[in-house]
């Protein structure tokens, strides 16, 4: 059997496939489909220091071979969260990795020194990447700004910090470089594109909030360039998210030179999926000869 753990600086997981943010709720309600403790690890919907409501409908919307959203990062408030969700998933024996999005440095820094008062929460994923709400991703569009927050995570508490970046920039490579050079354990990427849908009979934009992120299948060609500029450009642990439906794909990105995946969009039409992945994970690096996950992990040749 090849070995399956990654360990992504301070970050351990017992296997590379992880579940995306915002697309596995609080896991409750995938109970039925997921034996949890098969996962690499679950990240839930993104926190924010205080409940939101969201976005006005429609919040969501099928592309060809992607979905767009526009959610606007509805949740409960991070004090709800801790307080009523959070035993729940650390009892589900798989590593917790908590995504949190603040307005400003202040409100990340109090929301990673609650959360990390837990010390069985294996990682902080910061989201400074939401193109859905007003300012959502000045943290990941300014380099100073992504390692300023960064640092001020680290400062604040001792857990992993996974930095989730945006494509809506001319330079991701730029953004990671900051984002590890203040600390980040990992990189993730990426979060959604900015797309929209259009009505045009009615002359009107479909989504409520206009505009949105665009996931899914189609801008899996995307994330794979960025996964592996990133990887040839920056000394940091990538996390790779874009479209991922087959063991096909998930080798893709390891080859691309990500360490470990995340399964988004593919959960709302396979809650199943992810764990099925990891079979398959273990199956085709058996059939490659590999002893562990690392032997794949960035060993794409391109030709001279
Ligand atoms: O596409 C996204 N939608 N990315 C995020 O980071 C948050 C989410 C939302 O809530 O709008």
């Amino acid at each position: 059997m090849p070995q399956l753990s990654v360990q992504l600086n301070r970050l351990k997981l017992a296997n590379p496939i992880l579940v995306a943010s915002g697309t596995f709720g609080y896991a409750r309600e995938m109970a039925a489909f997921v034996d949890f403790k098969q996962l690499g690890g679950i990240i839930p919907k993104t926190l924010t220091a205080a409940p939101r409501i969201g976005n006005p409908p429609p919040r969501t919307v099928e592309a060809s071979s992607g979905l767009l959203n526009s959610i606007g990062l509805d949740n409960d408030g991070i004090d709800a969260f801790l307080a009523k969700t959070l035993d729940y998933l650390l009892g589900l024996e798989t590593a917790i990795i908590v995504n949190i999005a603040g307005r400003n440095t202040e409100e990340f820094v109090q929301m990673a020194a609650k959360v990390g008062q837990h010390k069985q929460v294996a990682g902080l994923e910061l989201n400074i990447s939401c193109p859905n709400v007003s300012g959502g991703v000045d943290f990941g569009t300014d380099p100073r700004l992504a390692a300023e927050v960064v640092s001020q995570v680290r400062n604040a508490c001792d857990l992993p910090v996974i930095a989730k970046l945006t494509p809506n920039v001319t330079s991701v490579v730029e953004i990671a470089q900051a984002a590890a050079e203040a600390g980040a354990d990992a990189v993730s990427l990426v979060n959604t594109f900015q797309g929209m849908a259009i009505d045009w009979r009615r002359r009107k934009p479909i989504l409520g909030n206009v505009i949105g992120g665009l996931s899914g299948p189609a801008i899996k060609p995307l994330a794979l360039r960025i996964v592996w500029q990133v990887a040839q450009a920056v000394n940091v642990p990538i996390i790779g998210i874009g479209g991922i439906q087959s063991i096909d794909d998930v080798m893709e990105f390891l080859i691309a030179g990500a360490t470990a995946v995340q399964i988004g969009t593919a959960n709302f039409y396979n809650p199943g999926l992810a764990q099925q992945l990891v079979t398959e994970l273990s199956e085709i690096l058996t059939e490659q000869n590999c002893q562990s996950v690392g032997d794949i992990v960035g060993t794409l040749q391109i030709p001279a």
